[in-house]
């Protein structure tokens, strides 16, 4: 058959995602993050289209304009389907041994988070499996839960350490999330959270466990480059405000940027010291004040919300995520993914923000994308659906944005585009067989 001599013309790019009912860009022509009504402003294109070449997106538009100029031999419809970016889910703790649903049990029957902690559980349980695993083993856990999370949507995760608590296997861990990173599609970006828990050794001596992260932890750590950012974990009874700020302080005179465990069990003002230190983020927030609100606000750090953290602490209480938006802070979401709160899925993550903190389906899809980049330093690069950007995109199969939320429990992904291969196909997983018996 002859081509139309017009189409001869058109450019070639790898691929074309066209025909989608809605195209949700994200685009901005600020480079920070969305705060207020912003966050509300989607950007959607309607019959939308997306040029994709060497992994990277070349054009986003109307399919008639885009496809006029480009032309590709891979062409994926996305008519009845809403594209919207990869999620990025800025706060995980990606790389642990071992499982707590004992503990689960004890929770749902009235046993607290910090009840379980203090008698040698909770994290110091995953402490003492990790410490045990080697880093093979903790990659292939990792790369298990990464398989997971891109079948949702996923495409970028932050991963922090923590469950080692000594040197050696705070880098034990750290090392296998760089090799996760590097075998796993969806790119990881490493936290040294060694600030996670006092560990038995020091049970005794906290200050001496804080002497062990500044001097020893973190220059070993910045000097590998095995980790971008530094976080503590800021709680009565783990680590007090003034240890918080010297752990930050010495991480970011090695170059290791400022991340906060912030206000998740009491209000101690984790939000303020985060403002104060100059923190990329403060993490949970469930207590935190309005002038610790404010402060984040003035300072731009960003809030990481973690409702499904919050779910699974039991105790009926979120963040108060419309004060915060009201209040100017930038709100991101994130699954928190960690043996206490197994979910992988940022769909869900993005139906109890609208269902428990009150958030419209675009203003968790903001958080879930491009304010997510923002909580992990990496808006330049993914976020959005912007020229220039990585091709790294998820085809729902609901007629419009509003389903994220709305639709919830399952899995709307059709088709994930990382790096502009498609890697997440549901029509080639096999049809499901339906058997149902007949009178
Ligand atoms: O973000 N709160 C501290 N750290 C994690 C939980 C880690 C764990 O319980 O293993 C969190 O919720
Ligand atoms: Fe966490």
């Amino acid at each position: 058959m002859n081509k139309p001599v017009k189409s001869r013309a058109r450019e070639k790019v790898d691929l074309l995602i066209v025909n989608a009912d809605e195209l949700v860009t994200l685009s901005s022509e600020t480079k920070k993050p969305r705060v207020g009504k912003q966050m509300r402003e989607l950007g959607i294109i309607r019959n939308g289209c997306l040029a994709i070449k060497d992994g990277v997106i070349v054009a986003v538009g109307k399919t008639p304009e885009v496809t006029k100029i480009y032309r590709a031999e891979i062409i994926l419809s996305a008519n009845g389907k809403t594209v919207l970016p990869g999620f990025v889910d800025p706060h995980t703790h990606l790389i642990f041994a071992g499982s707590r649903e004992d503990e689960f049990q004890m929770r749902v029957e009235g046993a607290s988070y910090m009840e379980i902690l203090s008698a040698g559980g909770g994290i110091l349980k995953t402490v003492r499996e990790t410490r045990k695993a080697s880093v093979e083993k903790l990659a292939d856990l990792g790369i298990k839960t990464l398989d997971t999370m891109l079948e949702h949507g996923t495409t970028s995760v932050e991963a922090k350490s923590g469950y080692g608590l000594t040197t050696k296997d705070e880098i034990k861990i750290l090392e296998a999330a760089r090799r996760v990173n590097q075998l796993h599609c969806i790119n990881v970006v490493s936290t040294f959270l060694g600030a996670h828990a006092i560990p038995p050794e020091f049970k005794d001596n906290p200050n001496g466990y804080v002497n062990l992260i500044l001097e020893d932890m973190i220059p070993k750590i910045a000097e590998k480059e095995l980790a971008e950012f530094c976080d503590v974990f800021c709680e009565r009874g783990v680590f007090n405000l003034e240890q918080t700020r010297r752990i930050l302080v010495a991480g970011k005179n090695y170059g290791l940027k400022p991340k906060v465990h912030a206000d998740e069990m009491s209000m101690l003002g984790g939000a303020e010291l985060a403002a104060d230190v100059g923190a990329v983020s403060a993490d949970h927030l469930l207590f935190s004040s309005v002038e610790g609100m404010k402060a984040m606000a003035e300072k731009g750090v960003v809030a990481v919300l973690l409702p499904a953290a919050a779910f699974s602490l039991m105790m009926g209480r979120y963040a108060d995520a419309r004060l915060m938006i009201d209040s100017g802070v930038p709100v991101a979401l994130a699954t928190d993914f960690n043996p206490n709160c197994l979910v992988e899925n940022m769909q869900l993550v993005i139906a109890f923000a609208c269902h428990f903190m009150r958030l419209t389906s675009a203003e968790a899809i903001t958080a879930a994308t491009i304010n997510a980049a923002h909580a992990i330093c990496r808006a330049n690069e993914v976020g959005s659906l912007e020229v220039g950007k990585k091709a790294d995109a998820v085809i729902l199969d609901a007629p419009n944005h509003k389903f994220l939320g709305y639709h919830f429990g399952v899995n709307l992904v059709d088709k994930v585009i990382k790096n502009g291969r498609v890697v997440v196909d549901r029509e080639k997983q096999g049809e499901m067989v339906l058997i149902r018996e007949t009178e």
